[in-house]
């Protein structure tokens, strides 16, 4: 055991030392060796330090490097040193986080919720759940807003499902999330029967044409749009929302972590008004995958909705972590999410997000210097640029993919065909930054000239 423990953290090692110079993306012969650990499964046991050595010498070059500082793509954070470090030794731990099984799970995961409610500013009664990510934490706060919004019209969804509920108006933005709605799906309240309204150039709800607020109602507002990184305005939908009776969530995937930021929480004001928050730990917080939380107001609604009761699972005191979330046996994801946070301190974390923040705005200087339009206010750390045509603009993101230098990926937004770039990472530099610009230009003149 001491001999492949051993093993790994240097493998581990190696493999961090070396993300600065291997290309972003797997090359095309990395991704062919995979072919070589689709064997037949053999009969006999192998040496576990065999095993390892195959994953980590084929396994580890089809990886997409997006711990290292010029990964670029979707919204992804790397992994701080502190929690891969967290994450590998609860790794060891293999504990499943319900208070009996690992007092440090629960407690841990207590103290974070803590953090949280300080940090974002929220009430402090406000309870969580720690789920995979964004999509998990969006479908935990819908089934607390199902619960309560349905208990109000003496409806017990848990113990009768929806087959006759009184029903239920969802309103979202034009620019919902997609994971949104698959939330919403799995919630049986349907992903096609909610009422949209209309969003301004950069994807904010229009609080001016806000449906009128009669019938149970949830109102799902964003904090960070996927692609422009936009705000709703929060404030405003939660006073008109709220006077009504209903219920607000946000999906603050990674723009909730603006709160963190004296110079960026104003984006995010009023967020604090709603009922329920989505945010993802994976993303900027830099916890590895997969950590998304859900946190909700009034934390016995998250608990009518996912708590479930047995003869032989003993309650201990204190807040049993599976009464939060849609799982029972679960990893101890709070692990990393405190050893992030106790590592950053609060000044750590908001000069993470700042400092992303401005490299985001490096991004769009350049790429505007150079000619292209930026089709966002870069407000926050995405920014979308157009090369041209749409078919300019694909080319140019595919061969800066395949070059491997950096990885950015590609969307629509608003009828246009654009390059997004996301900076999430603790780990990208300005060096990086200008390396990744220095490709993009290229390539895009490359191509123009074509
Ligand atoms: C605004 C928003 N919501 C939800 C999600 C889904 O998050 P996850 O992939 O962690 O489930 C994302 C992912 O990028 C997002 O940007």
């Amino acid at each position: 055991m001491e001999h492949l423990l051993l093993d790994v953290a240097n493998r581990a090692n190696r493999y961090v030392v070396g993300l600065p110079e291997r290309s972003v993306a797997p090359s095309l012969e990395a991704i062919e060796q995979l072919r070589l650990l689709d064997v037949p499964l053999q009969d006999e046991p192998i040496e576990p330090s065999r095993v390892l050595a195959e994953l980590d010498e084929i396994g580890s070059p089809a990886t997409v490097a997006t711990t290292g500082g010029r990964y670029f793509g979707f919204v992804v954070g790397g992994s701080l040193p502190a929690a891969m470090a967290a994450n590998m030794l609860a790794g060891v731990w293999d504990q499943n986080a319900a208070r009996i099984l690992s007092p440090v799970a629960a407690s841990l995961e207590d103290v974070c919720i803590r953090w949280l409610i300080s940090l974002f500013g929220l009430p402090a009664n406000a309870g969580a759940g720690f789920v995979t990510g964004a999509t998990m934490a969006n479908l935990s706060g819908l089934a607390a807003a199902r619960h309560a919004l349905l208990a109000q019209q003496g409806w017990d969804v848990e113990a009768r499902g929806l087959f006759g509920a009184p029903p239920i108006t969802v309103l979202v933005g034009e620019e919902v999330h997609v994971s949104l709605l698959k939330a919403l799906s799995m919630l049986g309240l349907g992903r096609d029967r909610v009422v949209r309204v209309p969003v301004d150039g950069q994807g904010r709800m229009r609080s001016d044409v806000l449906p009128k607020i009669s019938s149970p109602t949830v109102v799902c507002i964003q904090a960070g749009n996927v692609n422009t990184g936009a705000f709703d305005p929060a404030g405003e939908i939660c006073r008109t929302a709220k006077a009504s009776g209903a219920w607000v969530h946000v999906d603050g995937a990674f723009g909730l972590w603006a709160l963190s930021s004296p110079r960026r929480a104003y984006l995010a004001e009023g967020v604090q008004d709603a009922d329920s928050w989505a945010t993802d730990g994976h993303k900027w917080l830099n916890v590895p995958q997969d950590s998304g939380i859900a946190l909700v107001r009034e934390p016995e609604h998250l608990r009518a909705a996912m708590t479930a009761t047995a003869a032989y699972l003993i309650e201990g005191e204190g807040r049993e972590p599976s009464h939060y979330v849609p799982e029972m046996s679960r990893r101890a994801r709070g692990v990393e999410i405190w050893a992030a946070l106790r590592s950053l301190g609060r000044l750590g974390l908001a000069e993470l997000v700042e400092r992303t923040c401005r490299y985001a705005s490096q991004f769009a200087g350049g790429l505007q210097a150079a000619g292209y339009e930026i089709l966002n206010d870069v407000v926050l750390n995405q920014v979308l640029v157009s090369f041209g045509s749409p078919d300019l603009t694909r080319r140019v993101i595919q061969r800066v993919q395949e070059e491997g230098i950096c990885w950015l990926g590609g969307t629509e937004w608003q009828g246009h065909v654009a390059m997004r770039i996301s900076v999430s990472s603790w780990a990208t530099t300005e060096e990086d930054v200008q390396r990744s610009l220095e490709v993009i230009l290229r390539i895009a003149e490359e191509e123009a000239g074509a």
